[in-house]
């Protein structure tokens, strides 16, 4: 059993009604997760686990106090370490899901895991870290970068492009960022997700 299409779309609006942009962002984290998928050849239940993980990754954030969530200025130390409890804070909402897929909440639990052991909430290394959640990080720290903030334009494809190869082995699987990065290059079906990057 996946996530069924109540919970889903149910968490989906939470969260729309908690912050669009973290909506916008997710659902855009989940159209690349499903062009990953493609590019992997992944099967049906494969796709779905990563596109509905993808799109339900930052549901933990419904918990994090609006004034901090919603800050425009940098937030202060003891800000961060709220912020940082959004991966728990969702995969214990999910947990209260018995048919939540396992790796679903791994992908919620361990986006902001890191290659080199950096990340949070477990400091998880490597191939500790589940190959979806891996997947995850890149493209959620990718449509990030490439996306317009009320203080900051968005990075080019390009520059995103980069960043990710500067971070490549370090923050993410050196493995994954070529082959996220040959799913662009390759000549793909989804028109709306190919003009989401195309920057004028
Ligand atoms: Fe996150």
């Amino acid at each position: 059993m996946i996530v069924d299409n109540m919970l889903f779309y149910g968490k989906m609006r939470l969260l729309a009604e908690k912050d669009i942009q973290t909506y916008q962002h997710s659902l855009r984290v989940g159209a690349l997760c499903r062009r990953m998928a493609l590019h992997l050849h992944l099967d049906k239940k494969q796709t779905l686990q990563l596109v509905q993980g993808g799109c339900l990754h930052d549901i933990g954030k419904v918990g994090i106090p609006d004034e901090i969530l919603n800050k425009s200025s940098a937030l202060t130390a003891k800000e961060w370490e709220f912020m940082r409890l959004h991966p728990s804070i969702g995969m214990q909402m999910m947990q209260e899901h018995v048919h939540t897929n396992k790796e679903i909440m791994e992908i919620i639990h361990f986006h902001h895991e890191r290659w080199n052991g950096e990340g949070y909430p477990n400091g998880l290394k490597g191939e500790e870290i589940p190959i979806f959640a891996r997947i995850c990080a890149i493209i959620d720290t990718f449509d990030s970068m490439v996306s317009d903030r009320p203080y900051r334009k968005g990075l080019s494809f390009e520059a995103a492009e980069q960043e990710l190869l500067l971070h490549s082995g370090k923050q993410f699987d050196s493995y994954l960022v070529d082959l996220f990065l040959k799913s662009f290059h390759s000549i793909g079906e989804e028109k709306p997700v190919a003009d989401h990057f195309r920057r004028s």
